[in-house]
């Protein structure tokens, strides 16, 4: 399917599939994709290794913020393998842990790890051509996507789905733990002071709690040829 150069959006709860939604639209369109909870993931996995969280998830937000300039997060190729780098180390698996998921909200509350992120994005964003999954990518990041999703679920439908995916891993968690912390994080996202979630208001609202992943192809595809056909 021909597409013009655009920005895709995609935002909403965390474990709404946003991430394999928006892989499959790379690649299906020939995009760049670009996965900003990676990015705060990445900051946090940092924070942790140079013991700057307590045991409390209070960070020490001073000697982070020093510590960003000289933090290299970068993507790799979004093809197979790992795609999320410190420097030269892959940290694909450390970043999906359930203990940086745990710590990842405190981190990413923080304006100047937003600031970091926000400005990654924006310069990888550049180019158009590029699906972009968060939390404020259609209200913050790129207000002037040309299309925004905004994607949610039951909170039982992502917990299931989290949890597949981490015990697919090798990690061993219970259903409960992992309903948990999705519940904890829709909450601390959409309450946090600094570009909390929250739907942009030209976003498209898309429900999956009962859809496939090749049922929102078809979804995208038809949004997109109506949005766009005459433009073509
Ligand atoms: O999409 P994810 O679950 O990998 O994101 C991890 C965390 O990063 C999530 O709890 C909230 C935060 N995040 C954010 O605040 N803004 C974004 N644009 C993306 C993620």
């Amino acid at each position: 399917m021909l597409i013009p150069d655009i920005i895709i959006a995609i935002d909403g709860y965390s474990s709404t599939g946003k991430s394999s939604f928006a892989k499959l639209i790379a690649k299906e369109f020939g995009f760049l994709y670009l996965d900003s909870g990676a990015l705060y993931r990445g900051v946090t996995l940092y924070a942790m290794e140079n013991g700057l969280i307590d045991g409390d998830n209070k960070v020490d937000e001073d000697r982070l913020r020093r510590g960003l300039p000289g933090l290299d997060l970068h993507f790799g190729n979004s093809g197979e393998g790992c795609m999320t780098y410190m420097g030269g180390r892959c940290i694909e698996k450390e970043i999906r842990s359930l203990d940086v998921s745990r710590k990842v909200s405190p981190v990413s509350a923080i304006p100047a790890v937003r600031e970091y992120v926000d400005r990654k994005l924006r310069e990888l964003g550049k180019g158009k051509k590029v699906v972009i999954d968060g939390r404020d990518i259609g209200s913050t990041v790129f207000p002037d996507a040309e299309l925004k999703i905004f994607m949610t679920a039951d909170p039982e439908v992502r917990a299931e789905r989290r949890m597949k995916e981490m015990r697919q891993k090798g990690e061993k968690v219970e259903f409960r733990d992992v309903l948990e912390n999705v519940k904890e994080r829709d909450y601390i996202d959409s309450h946090r002071k600094v570009s909390p979630l929250t739907k942009a208001e030209d976003a498209i609202v898309l429900d999956n709690s009962e859809m496939t992943l090749e049922d929102q192809m078809v979804w995208i595809k038809e949004l997109i040829a109506g949005k766009f056909s005459a433009k073509r």
